[in-house]
């Protein structure tokens, strides 16, 4: 066993956290579009909010282990630049969709006081946040693809523009249930 294996052990530890964090905010997610009591609700709340904790702790280790084997066996191969891109990119649309969303559905339990609200339940259901989650998810598994078949520049760029496409394509069929949901209840 080498620097190298141990680092890679720790790099994939790291990338198997990011996955179990975007299961469990998932997961939530969907607690909180079905939840009926505020109880319920703050518990999954608590839980979203230490699975971001959860997942920051996973993306560091990830790419610190992973910076240390692109550096000493790697270099700035193609598939390397491409990943690191593609985090950026999670990062961003975790700040730009998912943090000011969920900001606002805090507010509005808040303001419920005790009681979940036509406003929280319309905040709670906004595809946004199944946008922006099955986005990342789809680009996590594609940087998977670029390690595992280490493709040249035009390859890389290729994965994830198509798994972005595949992500934010996996929410048509919630969107389709939301639109007949509203035109039931209208
Ligand atoms: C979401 C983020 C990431 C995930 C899910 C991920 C996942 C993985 C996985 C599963 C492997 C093992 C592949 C194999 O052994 O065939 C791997 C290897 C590797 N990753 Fe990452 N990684 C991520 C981010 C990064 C970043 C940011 C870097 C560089 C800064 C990086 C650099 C590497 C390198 C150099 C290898 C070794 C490839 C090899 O030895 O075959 N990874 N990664």
């Amino acid at each position: 066993m080498n620097a190298y294996s141990i680092f890679l052990f720790f790099h994939i530890v790291g990338a198997l956290g990011l996955f179990v964090a975007l299961g469990l905010e998932w997961t939530g997610l969907w607690q909180l579009r079905n939840s009926s009591t505020p109880e319920h609700l703050l518990a999954w709340m608590v839980i979203l909010k230490n699975t971001r904790k959860f997942g920051l702790a996973s993306m560091l280790a990830t790419v610190i282990s992973g910076i240390y084997l692109m550096v000493t066996a790697w270099g700035a191969a193609p598939w390397l630049i491409v990943t690191l891109g593609a985090l950026v990119l999670v990062i961003a649309i975790t700040q730009a969709l998912t943090a000011p969303q969920m900001t606002v559905v805090g507010q509005a339990l808040a303001a419920g006081k005790g009681t979940l609200s036509e406003t929280f339940h319309s905040l709670a259901n906004h595809p946004i946040l199944f946008v922006s989650i099955q986005t990342r998810v789809a680009i996590a598994l594609g940087i998977v693809l670029l390690k595992v078949a280490k493709p040249d520049f035009g390859g890389s760029l290729l994965t994830i523009a198509v798994v972005i496409l595949l992500g934010i394509a996996s929410v048509i069929p919630l969107l389709r249930h939301s639109h007949r949901q509203q035109m039931l209840t209208h």
